[in-house]
Order: C-alpha cells, then sequence, then structure tokens
C-alpha cells in the first residue's frame, strides 16, 4: 500500500472516530434528564438527576425534612431513605390526606401500618427516592 493511501486512510479513520466521540457527548449532554412515567394510578414525572441510586446519592438530614411540609413540597422519610412525594399527593389511591399526613416528618412507622410489605406502594415509594438520611 502506498504511503498517501495509508495517510488518507488514517485520517478518514480519525475523522469516522472523533465524530462518534462528538455524537455520543451530545447525546450525553442533552439526553432528558426528566421521563413521564404513566402507571395504573396516573401519569408522573420522574426527574432522573434526583433519582440516584449509587452511593453518591445525596444525603439529608432530619432537619432538611420538616422544611417540605405540605402539597407544594412534600418530603418524607421511610426507613432511612427521603422521599419527595409531592407528585403523588394528587395521585394516591387511597387519597391525598394520607400523603400529606407523612409530609416533613419520618413516616415510617405511618407507612409501614398501613402498606409495610405491600407491593405496589413499595414499588410506588421507589420512584420517589430523592436521597439518604445519614
Ligand atoms: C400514612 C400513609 C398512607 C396511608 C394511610 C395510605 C392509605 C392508603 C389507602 C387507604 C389506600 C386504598 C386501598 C387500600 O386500602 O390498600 C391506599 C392505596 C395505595 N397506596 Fe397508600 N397510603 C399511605 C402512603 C402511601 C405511600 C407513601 C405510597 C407510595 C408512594 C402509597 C401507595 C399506594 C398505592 C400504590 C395504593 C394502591 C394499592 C393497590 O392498588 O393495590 N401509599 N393507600
Amino acid at each position: 500500500m502506498k504511503k498517501t493511501s495509508i495517510i488518507v486512510l488514517s485520517l478518514f479513520g480519525l475523522i469516522v472516530i472523533g465524530g462518534l466521540v462528538w455524537a455520543y457527548s451530545n447525546y450525553k449532554a442533552y439526553a432528558p434528564t426528566t421521563y413521564i412515567v404513566e402507571n395504573e394510578t396516573g401519569t408522573t414525572t420522574i426527574n432522573t438527576t434526583t433519582k440516584t441510586e449509587t452511593p453518591g446519592a445525596p444525603t439529608y438530614t432530619l432537619a432538611d425534612v420538616p422544611t417540605h411540609n405540605n402539597a407544594t413540597s412534600c418530603y418524607t422519610v421511610i426507613r432511612g431513605k427521603v422521599y419527595d412525594l409531592t407528585m403523588w399527593v394528587a395521585m394516591h389511591p387511597g387519597g391525598k390526606p394520607a400523603i400529606l399526613s407523612l409530609c416533613g416528618i419520618d413516616g415510617t412507622e405511618k407507612f409501614n401500618k398501613k402498606h409495610g410489605s405491600d407491593s405496589k406502594p413499595n414499588t410506588n415509594l421507589d420512584r420517589f427516592k430523592i436521597g439518604v438520611l445519614n
């Protein structure tokens, strides 16, 4: 193979690889961070940037939770994990008051009492996790 062909082919290869890297970085930058999820109880929006399950999940203290004690912003703690139930207030099949009663407090006891090992409520709960209590 001629020297010039090798150079041309190498340059072509570099351009293709560069293009792929560029496309991937754009995809990462513009990939949606919120998803609309429909389930049997309605439609909700999941924000993947706050739904981190990795060890880097945000940590909260019990002092962060009481400020989110209403329907506009409803955080609760269940079994040491922090959940943002704001979206769920209006969607809960068991009514708004039940969820509002959890906002701003450690709701472990109340939740366990009603739904402790029920699979649907526990699966739904998972979707609203925003971090752990330290
Ligand atoms: C004090 C806390 C709560 C109370 C008192 C409560 C109460 C209720 C009630 C009365 C129902 C109606 C049907 C039934 O009796 O099972 C219900 C259903 C349901 N709740 Fe709750 N709830 C609470 C918290 C939660 C939370 C935090 C979630 C999840 C984020 C949740 C998810 C669900 C789901 C998915 C259903 C439908 C169950 C099914 O269709 O099998 N609940 N809840």
